[in-house]
């Protein structure tokens, strides 16, 4: 039998370090929520491929859908010879962005990709320079987007020189005691000693900080930006690659707080694991580019597109969204249960949805974080058969991502394994 030691040995020989892997285990076999190692060990998933199999691994209404794409044809290229389902899936994505303005959409293959063609779309149409993300931000590991995230290690060290005329500004987080006034501040000051408001193209944001910690922006300080981009003629960009696809109880998380973004970009839960990826926003900002000047070759792939569609079927024939909220309640119980039980150690549990997050501290002190406790749950829960993700800018927190689907039972054996994981790892400190 194969051995996930043995595999790793392989892949350390051939896999240069920098694309790293959480955890020693190789998958051979995934349904819903349950993974299989080649060992035959079972997981729990509480991470859905980072946000990605939110309608669950192996839907068979996914799976039948692009194996009857690939018995048709698998590759055309979109902009050579499209194909109806691109269309039909540009159609869905304009109905379901948040907003009531005309809308277009064009297709990428990643996240970062579709950041970055935001990017250059709010430069085409403003014909500005500048770009303003936040502190703790994560929109890629391309050139461009490396150059927006707003976190050094690992996603920064060793990459420069970064691309010009990129601004960070404080992401306002309760927790750490950064107000929505600093960040609102900050963002004046930079444009009294750094950059002019007229020569700034957009303003990016994740409405909840996803690498970041899990940090959710308010409707406020949502509304107070978009109110800033609409003084200053600035795009306002979305970055929904995580909270989108029904995580945080909605479509897309900006339909929470009534705020009408002038570029989104989707991707993770989009195709549930089928690589590709959009942007959709207003229809006069996304023409801004001449013909040919945004797209790829496997932008749009006809296979990825069959399962976008089905995708989008299930989310709403399974009520996903409703079922993303109960999910965050179910999680909520359990884990106030551990905050009291383990006291001082989770400091804040976030539940947006099925986007939920504990940050671990020493203490009880938000100002103490517990990034070796973290690293120590998720190995252990690995060896446990549970899949756990951290996140978080200090790396002390736990991010939970389960797919949409997934059940009730399967839910309460991966927070009774989390338990006894932080019980283990509390009583030998
Ligand atoms: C908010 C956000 N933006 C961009 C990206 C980059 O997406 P990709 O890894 O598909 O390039 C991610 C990935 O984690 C993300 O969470």
């Amino acid at each position: 039998m194969q051995t996930n030691e043995a595999l790793q040995k392989r892949k350390a020989n051939v896999i240069a370090r920098g694309q790293g892997n959480l955890a020693s285990v190789y998958i051979k076999k995934a349904k819903n929520a349950e993974l299989w190692d080649v060992e035959d060990q079972r997981y729990v998933d509480f991470g859905a491929g980072i946000a990605v199999t939110n309608t669950g691994h192996c839907h068979p209404k996914i799976v039948e859908a692009v194996k009857n794409q690939i018995d048709a044809f698998s590759h055309t290229c979109v902009m050579v010879t499209p194909y109806e389902n691109s269309v039909e899936l540009a159609e869905r994505l304009v109905e379901l962005a948040p907003g009531s303005s005309d809308k277009k959409a064009i297709f990428v293959t990643t996240g970062a990709e579709a950041v970055e063609n935001c990017v250059k779309i709010a430069r085409a149409y403003t014909k500005r320079r500048a770009i303003i993300a936040f502190n703790g931000s994560f929109h890629g590991r391309t050139n461009m987007t490396m150059g927006l995230t707003g976190k050094i290690t690992p996603y920064k060290n060793l990459f420069g020189p970064f691309p010009n005329d990129i601004y960070h500004v404080p992401f306002p987080v309760n927790y750490h005691g950064i107000s929505e006034q600093q960040s609102l501040d900050a963002i004046e000051t930079l444009f009294k000693v750094a950059v002019a408001p007229s020569d700034v193209a957009a303003i990016i944001i994740e409405p909840i900080q996803g690498e970041g910690g899990f940090y959710p922006a308010s409707t406020s300080f949502l509304k107070s930006i978009r109110k800033l981009c609409d003084e200053h003629g600035i795009v306002m960009i979305a970055d929904e690659i995580q909270t989108g696809y029904a995580r945080t109880g909605k479509m897309f998380c900006m339909q929470h707080h009534d705020v009408e973004p002038d570029l989104i970009t989707m991707a993770k839960g989009i195709a549930g694991g089928y690589p590709i990826a959009a942007v959709v926003g207003k229809s006069e900002i996304m023409d801004a580019p001449l013909p040919g000047g945004l797209g790829g070759t496997y932008a749009g792939s006809p296979v990825a597109c069959a399962a976008a569609l089905v995708v989008i079927e299930i989310i709403e024939n399974d009520n996903l969204t409703e079922r993303a909220v109960q999910i965050g309640e179910q999680f909520g119980k359990s884990l106030q249960a551990m905050q009291k039980e383990f006291s001082g150690i989770i400091g804040d549990i976030r539940i947006n949805g099925a986007m939920i997050a504990i940050e671990l501290v020493k203490n009880g002190d938000s100002n103490r974080p517990d990034a070796e406790l973290t690293k120590n749950l998720v190995a252990s829960a690995f060896s446990h058969g549970l899949v756990l993700l951290s996140c978080g800018s200090r790396s002390n927190v736990i991010r939970f991502l389960p797919p949409l689907t997934i059940e009730n039972e399967i839910i309460d054996e991966g927070l009774t394994i989390l338990r006894n994981c932080f019980a283990r790892l509390v009583n030998q400190n």
